[in-house]
């Protein structure tokens, strides 16, 4: 699992989310760790469709599409980067569309509510969220929000959260190489999760 895969949210080729993706990968690299990089956009893939197939096969077999190309990977890695920009107060239709595909990897039982768990959980996995809107202030253009889903799905799935990364007040595609303080602090989070990934994996090898 000595792997970190990334994760890009954005519609938008060379924009925001991709620089701050490429930093953050570079830096799991420097700390010696192999990264891949999927971005949304290149894959074809449906939104889940509720058909619940994932409750008896546990895994999708519900829409044979690009998703499947993309659930070994995460498999995989010990580490993921998810990074969206912020959409109308929220992660990108993308990034949405692939969490709720994620959903294959819960087991439910048949209560109402019911109770779950996940596959991926209890295995030592990191993460890191990077999420890039306009607005200024974290309450004001829905950067708290979308932290927020994002946030949850991802501890929901059995990661630990080793850090976030809001990027406020970025509209234009590509301003944040600007900011190159911006881009230290991606690569700084791309270099803990990295040490963390590894950390994990000696300490579930050898427990
Ligand atoms: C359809 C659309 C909706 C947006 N909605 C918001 C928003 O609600 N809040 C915000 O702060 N920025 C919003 N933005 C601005 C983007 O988050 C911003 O341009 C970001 O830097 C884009 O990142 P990217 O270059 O990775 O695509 C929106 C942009 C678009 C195209």
């Amino acid at each position: 699992m000595s792997k970190v895969l990334g994760i890009g949210g954005s519609p938008r080729q060379n924009g925001n989310s991709d620089i701050l993706l490429e930093r953050m990968l570079k830096g799991v690299r420097d700390e010696g760790l192999a990264s891949e990089e999927v971005r949304l956009r290149d894959y074809q893939f449906q939104p889940c469709i509720g058909c619940e197939r994932c409750r008896k096969d546990r895994r999708c077999t519900g829409l044979q599409d690009g998703m499947q190309l993309i659930y070994p990977k995460i498999r995989e890695a010990g580490g993921m980067v998810l990074v969206s920009p912020i959409y109308s107060y929220n992660m990108t239709a993308l990034m949405k569309a692939f969490i709720d595909r994620l959903y294959s990897f819960y087991h439910f039982d048949d209560a109402r509510p019911g109770h779950w768990h996940s596959q991926l959980e209890n295995q030592g996995r990191k993460a890191v969220i990077a999420v890039v809107g306009e607005q200024s202030t974290r309450e004001d253009g829905g950067m708290e929000l979308t932290l927020e889903t994002m946030r949850r799905s991802v501890l929901a799935l059995g990661y630990d959260i080793i850090g976030e990364l809001p990027v406020l007040g970025i509209f234009h595609k590509g301003k944040v190489r600007e900011y190159p303080q911006v881009l230290e602090q991606a690569e700084d989070l791309g270099r803990r999760l990295a040490s963390q990934v590894r950390e994990s994996e000696t300490r579930f090898r050898n427990p």
